[in-house]
């Protein structure tokens, strides 16, 4: 197993450029199935749950090749249409397969995905969208049959603007019969991308990014290049390390409009932000401000996945700021182990309040989740001392090689084998001899 062990209270400085984005190439990857072709994807990040896609890719039929950032997705021939239980439940966007795969295949045989353990995370809302659009759907325990000839477009209300259910949508709409509306849609740039992506294929979705979108089903889709945008989320992420470590670094490929949710928080922590087209700067103080009060909301609100990096900030900062999630009931698992640095978090349910600590001191922590994970990196690297990040595979989900990009900030991180679980696991392996 591996770890991170850190050196901290390192002040961040210099330049970073962001990779893709995880939440634009998971979905694109999935639309990629219904091109009987090659679909070229540049900017597609090195992550493990973007291998897990195109594993799942392979495991249907798909020829998939990786050069550098560019993926290549051969999606001539399609074979199957189940999905292995151990790949579905270690990634929960893996449910986006339901509606590519039957608008492909006619049947997709998927169960209930997993991914990181921040909520119930019920996918009623997938189910019933496709069935709108005419699906058969057999529920058996955790496994899901979903069958039709053709899909036929159809109004779909969402109750809440799921971004998964959206996506599902988009993608099993793309190629149906006739006009689908989504009534109330997520409006994150990730939709906007997998529209953008697949409207280059051949698609007809208008309205990506409003509050309804429209599909007018195409018979087939063709091949096309993409390039995945940036991730906003990896830039809250350097944005909250430079934040809690009073640096001052500049981060490359930004698109400023995707960030505009999170910029007023660190305008009110005290740093200045300079734009400079796709270039942002970020100025810290040398001690934060509390921010009164971030409430997580579908976009163009503050982002649930910032949350976390953001909290780890904060944990720093003069005065008390007070954080309330309202997409996931679960995502502040991560503050019990950040209270293992000194920082002094209480958690109400929902509602998260940080009375900002001088300083933190190195702790031994295991990341619970993706972003939570993040954020203990980030409190490691402001802490005096050091720190140990276990469960680290969390991390490696949706950021690719963290520690190196915090290397090149000036952070002193490292990924090592855990000696211990190492021996451990040498013991075992010469009993078995
Ligand atoms: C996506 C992102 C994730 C991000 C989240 C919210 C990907 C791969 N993941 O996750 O990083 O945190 O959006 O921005 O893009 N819900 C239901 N029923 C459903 C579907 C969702 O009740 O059928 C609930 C969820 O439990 C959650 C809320 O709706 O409470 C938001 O979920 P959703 O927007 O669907 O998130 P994901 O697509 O899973």
């Amino acid at each position: 197993m591996e770890i991170f062990k850190i050196n901290g209270q390192k002040s961040l400085s210099g330049d970073v450029t962001l990779h893709g984005a995880k939440n634009s190439a998971l979905p694109i990857l999935c639309a990629s199935l219904l091109v009987k072709g090659e679909s070229i994807i540049h900017n597609c990040p090195d992550l493990s749950d973007v291998k897990t896609t195109l594993k799942i890719l392979e495991d249907l039929g798909c020829k998939v090749k990786r050069n550098g950032d560019t993926v290549i997705i051969d999606a001539s021939e399609v074979t199957a249409s189940q999905i292995d239980e151990g790949v579905m439940r270690t990634m929960r966007s893996s449910i986006l397969f339901l509606g590519a795969l039957v608008s492909r295949t006619g049947c997709a045989s998927i169960y209930l995905p997993g991914g990181c353990d921040i909520g119930t995370r019920p996918v009623d809302m997938h189910i019933r969208a496709l069935k709108s659009l005419g699906a058969t759907i057999t529920e058996n325990g955790s496994s899901i049959t979903c069958c039709a000839d053709r899909l036929t477009g159809a109004k779909i209300i969402l109750p809440f603007a799921s971004v998964g259910a959206t996506e599902n949508i988009i993608i099993a709409a793309a190629v149906s019969k006739g006009k689908t509306t989504i009534i109330n849609p997520a409006r994150e740039p990730e939709i906007c991308d997998l529209a953008e992506f697949l409207n280059k294929c051949g698609a007809r979705i208008y309205g990506a990014g409003e509050t309804s979108i429209e599909i007018e089903g195409v018979d087939k889709l063709i091949p096309c290049e993409h390039r995945i945008i940036p991730d906003r989320i990896l830039a809250s992420t350097y944005m909250s390390a430079c934040a809690v470590t009073g640096g001052d670094i500049v981060i490359h490929d930004v698109k400023p409009t995707h960030l505009s949710p999170v910029f007023p928080v660190f305008n009110e922590m005290g740093c200045r932000l300079y734009l400079n087209r796709d270039e942002l700067r970020i100025v810290a103080p040398k001690r934060l401000r509390r921010v009164k009060m971030i409430k997580t909301m579908p976009f163009p609100a503050f982002p649930t996945d910032s949350q976390s990096p953001v909290t780890a900030a904060l944990t720093m900062a003069k005065g008390t700021s007070v954080i309330k999630e309202n997409i996931f009931e679960n995502r502040f698992r991560f503050v019990g182990q950040l209270n293992r640095f000194g920082a002094d978090i209480a958690v109400d349910e929902q509602m998260a309040v940080i009375n900002g600590v001088k300083l933190l001191h190195g702790a031994d922590v295991y990341a619970t989740d993706l972003r939570g994970g993040a954020a203990l990196v980030i409190a490691g690297i402001a802490a005096e001392g050091e720190t140990t990040v276990r469960s680290i595979e969390h991390i490696d989900r949706g950021y690719a090689g963290l520690e190196n990009n915090f290397k090149q900030l000036g952070a002193d991180i490292k990924r090592i084998e855990d000696e211990e679980i190492s021996k451990e696991k040498d013991k075992k392996s010469i009993k078995a001899d």
